[in-house]
C-alpha cells in the first residue's frame, strides 16, 4: 500500500523527492510524510504554508480521492494520511489474491545479498550460543529474498586455527581413536587442557606445535582432524534439521587454507603488512591493530576472513555481506571491515555486523554445574517435550477460548508434529522477539506463554482461522444456503500479481458491508505488513516482525471474541451472506498474513492444534 501512496503523491506534487513512513501511533494516521518542510527548508519558506500549497495538489487528485479517507497537516509541516474504506478491503482482496506472495516485492532488485551465519564450532558442542546466529541469520535470509534479493547463506565454521592444536596434543599424547571420539568426549579433552596449561605453560607450545604440523599438511594431524570434523558435522546436521534450517553452503575457516598465501602476498605487495615482534601486522586507523600471521608463521582467524571476503567477492559479487555474530566480536569485524576497505577489493559493497547478544539463564550464563555450556539439542528436545505436554493436558490455560481445544481431533503422529512445530517454534520466536542486540534471560514460562508474544500464540491464531475456513467448507458442504467464501477472482495471472488501483477498488465493491471498529483495525494492520518486512530487513530486525504479527493476532482475536463469523444452524436462515463472506475473506487475509510472517521467521504453522 505504502507504495500506491507514495506514487500518487508524487504524481500530484510533481516531485520525485517523498518519503513517507506508517507512524507506530494510529493518531497520526497510517502514513506521514515530511515532504513540506523538505522542500521548505531547500527554499527557506514556512513549512506549514508549503504543506499547505502540497496538501491543495494532493487532495484534487484523484487515485489519492480513491485511497485516502482524510488527508490532514500535523505539527511543524508533516501531512498525514488516512486509508479509505475501499483501499483498506482492496487490501484484503490482494492479500488473499497474492495468498503467499503477500508482502512480498522486487526490492531487492536481484542485489546480491551474502549472509554468514550460524557458524559453530567444531569440536565442541553446538551451544545455545550459535542458535542464535542461526535463527537470526536464517530470518534474515527469509526477509531478503521474499524482497527480491538473490541471497547466498554461507556457514562459516570454524575448523581451523590453534585451539585445533590442544585437541591434536591431546588426542596424541593420550593414544586416543579420533574416529571414537564423541563431540562431547572432544569437548571434555579441551577443557582438560586448558586447566593442565594454566599450571603448565609450556602446554601451549605443544598446542601450537601441533597447529603449525596441521598447517603443514603432516599426514597424522590430517587424519585425527578429519575424524572430529566428520563427528561434529554429523552433530550439527542433526540440530539443523531439528531447527529445519539448510544452509545454501558451508565453508569452514580451512576451505581457505590453501587461499592464505596469496591474501598475504597481495597485501604484502601493496605495502600493507607491517612486522611485529616475528608477527605479520595491519595497521588500522583508530582501532588496535590486527595480526595476519603469528611469529610461527601460522595464520589468523583474521587473515581467514579477509580471505573469506575476497573468495565470496570471486564467486557471488555481492552488494550486501551481513555477518550475524556475537557481539564479543564487534573489534574483529571493525578490524576487518577496515583492512579490507585498505585493500580495495570492492569498496562499493556494504559490510554489517549483525552482532547478538548472550543468552543467559536467570542466575548468570548458560553454562551446567561443571562449567559446560548448555547443549542446545538438550534444551530443544526439552522444549517439544513441554510443547506436548500442553498438547496432550488439552486444558490450556487460554482465555481466548482455545481453553480445552488444544490436541483435539488429532492422531498420535500429528500431536508428535505438532509439538515438534510448537516446540521448537516457540524458542526461535522468543529469540527472535528480541531484538538481535539485547542480552536474553532463558525463560520457559515466557518461552511457551499462551497469552503472550509467543509462538504458541501466533500458532494457535493461525489453527483457529483455519479451523473457521475447514468449518466453512462442511457447511457448504451439508444443507446450508450459498454460504461463499469471499473467493476472490483468480483470473489474473500470477505474473501480474501487483493489482491496479481500478481493479482494488472494484474488487473491494463486491463487499457491501458495515465493518465494525474490530474489524477495521484488522484491516489497518493487514495493511502495514508489507511496510514492516521491509524495515525489518533494513534494520536487519526481526523482532519487528514478531511485534507486528503478535499485534495482528490480538486484533484477530479480538475482533473473533466480540463477533460471530458463521451462523450457528439456527441462524443460517436470516444470515447475511455479505457479513459472513466479509469475515471469512478477513479471516483467510490474517490467516494468510500469519503464516507469511511465520514462515518467514522460520516458524511451522500446523493447520490443527
Ligand atoms: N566460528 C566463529 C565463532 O563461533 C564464528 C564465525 C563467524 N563468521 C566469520 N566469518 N568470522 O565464534
Amino acid at each position: 500500500m505504502q507504495d500506491k501512496i507514495l506514487e500518487a503523491i508524487k504524481k500530484a506534487i510533481g516531485i520525485e523527492e517523498v518519503h513517507i513512513e506508517a507512524p507506530e501511533i494510529e493518531v497520526y494516521g497510517d502514513y506521514s510524510t515530511n515532504v513540506a518542510m523538505v522542500l521548505a527548508k531547500k527554499e527557506g519558506k514556512n513549512p506549514k504554508e508549503v504543506a499547505k500549497e502540497l496538501l491543495q495538489k494532493i487532495l484534487s487528485d484523484k487515485d489519492i480521492k480513491i485511497l485516502c479517507e482524510k488527508v490532514e497537516i500535523a505539527g511543524p509541516g508533516f501531512i498525514n494520511f488516512w486509508l479509505s474504506y475501499e483501499a483498506l478491503l482492496g487490501n484484503l482482496k490482494e492479500v488473499n489474491i497474492k495468498g503467499e506472495e503477500y508482502g512480498s516485492s522486487g526490492l531487492g532488485g536481484g542485489k546480491c545479498v551474502v549472509i554468514d551465519y550460524s557458524a559453530p564450532n567444531i569440536a565442541k558442542r553446538f551451544g545455545i550460543g550459535h542458535l542464535r546466529s542461526t535463527v537470526i541469520g536464517q530470518a534474515l535470509y527469509n526477509l531478503y529474498k521474499f524482497l527480491g534479493y538473490k541471497v547466498i547463506g554461507d556457514n562459516h565454521i570454524g575448523d581451523w586455527g590453534t585451539q585445533f592444536g590442544t585437541l591434536l596434543y591431546q588426542i596424541d599424547s593420550k593414544g586416543l581413536n579420533p574416529a571414537k571420539l564423541t563431540v562431547d568426549e572432544l569437548e571434555n579433552l579441551y577443557v582438560e587442557f586448558n586447566s593442565e596449561a594454566q599450571k603448565y605453560e609450556k602446554l601451549w607450545d605443544e598446542a601450537r606445535g601441533w597447529f603449525k604440523k596441521l598447517e603443514e599438511k603432516d599426514p597424522k594431524a590430517k587424519e585425527v582432524w578429519k575424524a572430529v570434523l566428520n563427528t561434529s558435522l554429523r552433530e550439527f546436521n542433526r540440530i539443523y534439521e531439528l531447527l529445519g534450517v539448510k544452509i545454501d553452503y558451508t565453508h569452514g575457516e580451512s576451505f581457505y587454507e590453501d587461499k592464505m598465501m596469496e591474501i598475504l602476498d597481495e597485501l604484502r605487495k601493496k605495502g600493507l603488512v607491517k612486522k611485529s615482534e616475528g608477527a605479520e601486522i595491519i595497521e588500522l586507523a583508530g582501532m588496535t591493530p590486527a595480526m595476519l600471521t603469528k611469529s610461527d608463521g601460522t595464520t589468523t582467524y583474521f587473515t581467514r576472513d579477509l580471505a573469506t571476503i575476497k573468495f565470496r567477492i570471486g564467486e557471488w559479487n555481492p552488494d550486501i555481506v551481513i555477518y550475524e555474530v556475537g557481539n564479543d566480536q564487534i573489534l574483529h569485524f571493525r578490524q576487518v571491515f577496515a583492512a579490507t576497505k585498505l585493500i580495495n577489493w570492492n569498496n562499493k559493497i556494504h559490510y554489517e555486523h549483525v552482532a547478538h547478544g548472550l543468552i543467559r539463564l536467570p542466575h548468570g550464563k548458560m553454562s551446567t554445574r561443571h562449567g559446560e555450556t548448555v547443549k542446545l539439542e538438550d534444551v530443544l528436545n526439552e522444549a517439544i517435550a513441554r510443547a506436548k505436554n500442553i498438547i496432550d493436558k488439552s486444558e490450556t490455560p487460554l482465555r481466548h477460548g482455545f481453553a480445552g481445544q488444544a490436541g483435539r481431533g488429532l492422531s498420535h503422529s500429528e500431536k508428535d508434529n505438532v509439538a515438534k512445530a510448537v516446540g521448537i517454534g516457540a524458542v526461535k520466536y522468543f529469540d527472535l522477539t528480541h531484538h538481535p542486540a539485547t542480552d536474553i534471560i532463558f525463560d520457559w514460562d515466557k518461552i511457551f506463554v499462551l497469552e503472550g508474544n509467543s509462538a504458541p500464540y501466533l500458532q494457535y491464531t493461525y489453527a483457529r482461522t483455519q479451523s473457521v475456513l475447514r468449518k466453512t467448507q462442511k457447511l457448504k458442504n451439508s444443507k446450508t444456503p450459498n454460504l461463499k467464501i469471499g473467493n476472490p477472482s483468480t483470473s489474473l495471472r500470477p505474473s501480474a500479481l501487483r493489482l491496479r488501483l481500478e481493479e482494488m477498488v472494484s474488487l473491494s465493491n463486491q463487499w457491501k458491508v458495515e465493518t465494525n471498529a474490530e474489524e477495521i483495525l484488522v484491516l489497518r494492520s493487514l495493511v502495514r505488513f508489507s511496510d514492516v518486512i521491509v524495515s525489518a530487513a533494513k534494520n536487519y530486525s526481526p523482532n519487528l516482525l514478531t511485534n507486528y504479527l503478535f499485534n495482528l493476532a490480538q486484533k484477530y482475536n479480538n475482533f473473533y471474541n466480540l463477533h460471530r463469523i458463521l451462523p450457528s444452524e439456527k441462524e443460517i436462515g436470516d444470515w447475511k451472506l455479505e457479513i459472513g463472506n466479509f469475515r471469512l475473506a478477513l479471516t483467510r487475509g490474517v490467516g494468510q498474513v500469519l503464516n507469511n510472517g511465520l514462515t518467514i521467521l522460520g516458524i511451522e504453522t500446523p493447520e490443527k492444534m
